[in-house]
């Protein structure tokens, strides 16, 4: 049989990976595959680059259109990035009834619902392993290891860039403005980190995460954001005297209400696995009502272990393409017609427990005031830390953790408790998961 011909729009960091791995391994991807898998055509604005990354093997152009209109192309990978052309070219490779596989995280957050319709209108497939944990085949996992089971919830690592930080801030005592410094320095931070550092590009993952455990449409407008650039590396050094890290984790969850969609530093147990997950690796913890917890751990980025997402993708298309469209895995694990409409909850309305840290004057009774309003809104302390004020010095630290409650009790607590003449400034609220 002949090779499935493949037409490769954008040929950087992921799509030179992926043409090199398709090549040093393409023995045993034919093996897999039951026929070949052949990059015919590559479109890449810098042609001179792309021809030497290519090495003169395929046709290298500056215009994706030309594979879009090449009827031998049938699979097009899209490793161009943003919702700008590339949702254009992507739209346009499915009009023009091909395959697409893409990486392109923030494009199916955003338009995935347009996307998919269309696609599946088409009877194509929209492959996107790689759009989430890089390397770590999660979406395979999800979508059909655990198809038994009822999702209760994801929680992950799912960006590099942050964890790093993290990490470093932990081991180093360092802040943060110091630490991204060094990890651009490095060239584990983009240039411009906005995306990674604001907690964006975890909620775009943790969008596509939640669509596919539960079976509800991408909705990225109504996740939570929240980054690592308020983290001060004080409450790092508090949250570790209390027995938990301080991980950016994108979380969903089922709960009877709705689905929970966040990203947001947390606090989780410092034994847990996922805890330990160290420097730029990317882990994500499903838990399902028949298997219990399970763990996926590995690159989250990176050009050949993106690139082993990338073409596993190919290679589920290559093996599927003949097949009736409706024996097809779903592009979001459920059938279209059996998506669910259960809303995803405004984060007042969400559950969990909190680390709250104040900064207090040392005299009697100010401990009874912050308690009696944390009792006030139903709000039940776990554990409590006080450190003693330095020397000649009045006010003293007191870091709480709290039972889970729900979030607009806290919030109101807290304004209650910030009007309190012996409380300065504001209270650093992060949230804590026992992940159990
Ligand atoms: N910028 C991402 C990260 C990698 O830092 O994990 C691509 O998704």
């Amino acid at each position: 049989m002949k090779p499935i011909k493949v037409g490769l729009l954008g040929i950087g960091t992921v799509g030179s990976g992926t043409f090199n791995v398709l090549k040093r391994n393409q023995e045993e991807i034919k093996r897999r595959a039951g026929r070949g898998i052949e990059i015919a055509m590559v479109a890449d604005l810098n042609v001179e680059r792309a021809r030497e990354l290519t090495g003169g093997e395929c046709d290298v152009v500056n215009d994706a259109n030309l594979i879009i209109n090449n009827p031998d192309i049938e699979i097009v990978i899209e490793l161009i990035g943003g919702y700008g052309i590339a949702k254009d070219l992507v739209l346009k490779a499915i009009a023009a009834g091909k395959h697409v596989v893409t990486a392109n995280k923030a494009l199916l957050a955003t338009h995935g619902t347009e996307i998919f319709k269309a696609a599946q209108d088409k009877g194509v497939m929209v492959a996107f392993e790689a759009a989430v944990a890089g390397g770590i085949p999660i979406i395979k996992a999800l979508r059909e290891g655990l198809t038994a089971n009822q999702i209760q919830w994801v929680a992950g690592i799912i960006n590099g860039t942050t964890n790093f930080i993290l990490s470093e801030m932990r081991d180093k005592g360092l802040d943060f403005g110091t630490v991204l410094k060094e990890a651009q320095r490095l060239g584990y931070a983009e240039a411009d980190p906005t995306f990674d550092i604001e907690g964006v590009d975890a909620a775009h993952k943790a969008t596509i995460l939640a669509s596919i455990a539960f079976g509800v449409p991408v909705q990225f407008d109504k996740a939570h954001v929240e980054g690592i650039t308020k983290l001060q590396a004080v409450d790092i050094k508090y949250a570790e005297q209390l027995g938990y890290r301080i991980k950016l984790l994108g979380i969903t969850k089922r709960t009877p209400k709705g689905i929970e969609l966040r990203v947001h530093p947390t606090l989780i147990p410092a034994k847990r696995l996922i805890a330990n997950v160290e420097g730029a690796m990317n882990a994500v913890l499903v838990q399902g009502d028949a298997v219990g917890a399970t763990l996926y751990y590995g690159k989250g980025a990176g050009s050949e272990p993106t690139a082993s997402a990338v073409i596993a993708d190919l290679v589920d298309i290559t093996r599927l393409a003949t097949a009736d469209p409706g024996h097809r895995v779903p592009h979001l694990a459920f059938q279209p017609d059996a998506m669910s409409d259960t809303p995803i909850l405004p984060m007042a309305e969400i559950t969990t427990s909190y680390y709250l840290r104040m900064n207090v004057s040392d005299q009697p009774g100010v401990l009874a005031d912050v308690t009696r309003i944390l009792a006030e809104h139903s709000i039940s302390i776990d554990a409590m830390l006080q450190k003693e004020p330095g020397e000649g010095e009045t006010r003293a630290d007191i870091i709480m953790l709290t039972h889970q409650t729900q979030e607009k009790n806290v919030q109101a607590a807290i304004a209650k408790i910030e009007g309190l003449p012996t409380v300065m400034g504001s209270i650093t609220k992060i949230r804590l998961e026992e992940l159990s």
